[in-house]
């Protein structure tokens, strides 16, 4: 099998046509400001998530030769996990608009063949459209499963039966005020937007068929798998 060529990026890197602008603007300011602050310490804080990672990555049942998107990658924890699902014949396309998460996400991978990491917000991200992926992972990116525009756009780039894996806080039960303490905590801490945290796949999950929603971390977090 032939191995399938990175997407096009300009001098940049970013997709071709995008800018760091996106709506709402209030909302944008706010994320990148928090991502530049975390960068330095996020995959310290993310460390405890790393057996859900791979449990999400595993949901995704990638196979070799095929192309997989990885919405909001952060420092590209999920990466080396993606790229040996789809192997070094396949595809992995990467997008993420915080300029230090990227720049950690650029070392830890240089050089893979089949990846493209590529700067964007994600509601503006014009994924080529002749793309048609096989798997898409949105992992603890609350922020941009909110925005209808930046699930269109992710959409619009999978083929027909994709596999869908997404994971992030939500609130727990009322009976286990320990969870939602976390989830209160954890929001502040990493999401610009901290609306619909009761479902926060409520526009997600309608896009998708065979949709199931497990609970992990004493229901602070779900874990989705649906199909296009
Ligand atoms: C909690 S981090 C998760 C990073 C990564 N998915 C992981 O598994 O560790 C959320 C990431 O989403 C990015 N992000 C937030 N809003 C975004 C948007 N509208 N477009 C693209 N990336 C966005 C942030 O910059 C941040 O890197």
């Amino acid at each position: 099998m032939t191995p399938r060529p990175p997407l096009p990026t300009d001098a940049t890197g970013r997709w071709p046509g995008s800018s760091e602008a996106c709506t709402p603007p209030r909302l944008h300011a706010q994320a990148m400001a928090l991502y530049a602050q975390r960068a330095p310490v996020y995959d310290l804080e993310l460390a405890p998530f790393e057996a859900l990672r791979q449990e999400a990555i595993a949901a995704l049942q990638l196979q070799p030769g095929q192309t997989v998107l990885d919405v909001g990658c952060g420092t590209g924890l999920s990466l080396p996990g993606l790229h040996a699902g789809v192997g070094s014949q396949g595809r992995v396309c990467a997008l993420e608009q915080s300029p230090p998460m990227l720049t950690q996400a650029r070392t830890r991978c240089a050089g893979w063949p089949g990846l493209s990491l590529l700067q964007a917000a994600a509601e503006e991200a014009p994924w080529p459209s002749d793309l048609r992926a096989d798997a898409a992972l949105f992992f603890f990116t609350h922020d941009i499963l909110q925005q209808p525009e930046a699930l269109r756009r992710a959409f619009a780039a999978l083929a027909p039966g994709a596999r869908v894996v997404a994971v992030g806080l939500c609130w727990a039960p009322p009976w286990l005020p320990l969870s939602n303490c976390f989830v209160l905590g954890a929001s502040l801490h990493s999401i610009a937007h901290p609306v619909h945290l009761e479902a926060p796949w409520q526009d997600l999950a309608p896009r998708l068929r065979q949709v199931h929603v497990a609970r992990r971390c004493w229901e602070a977090v779900y874990l989705l798998t649906g199909r296009v």
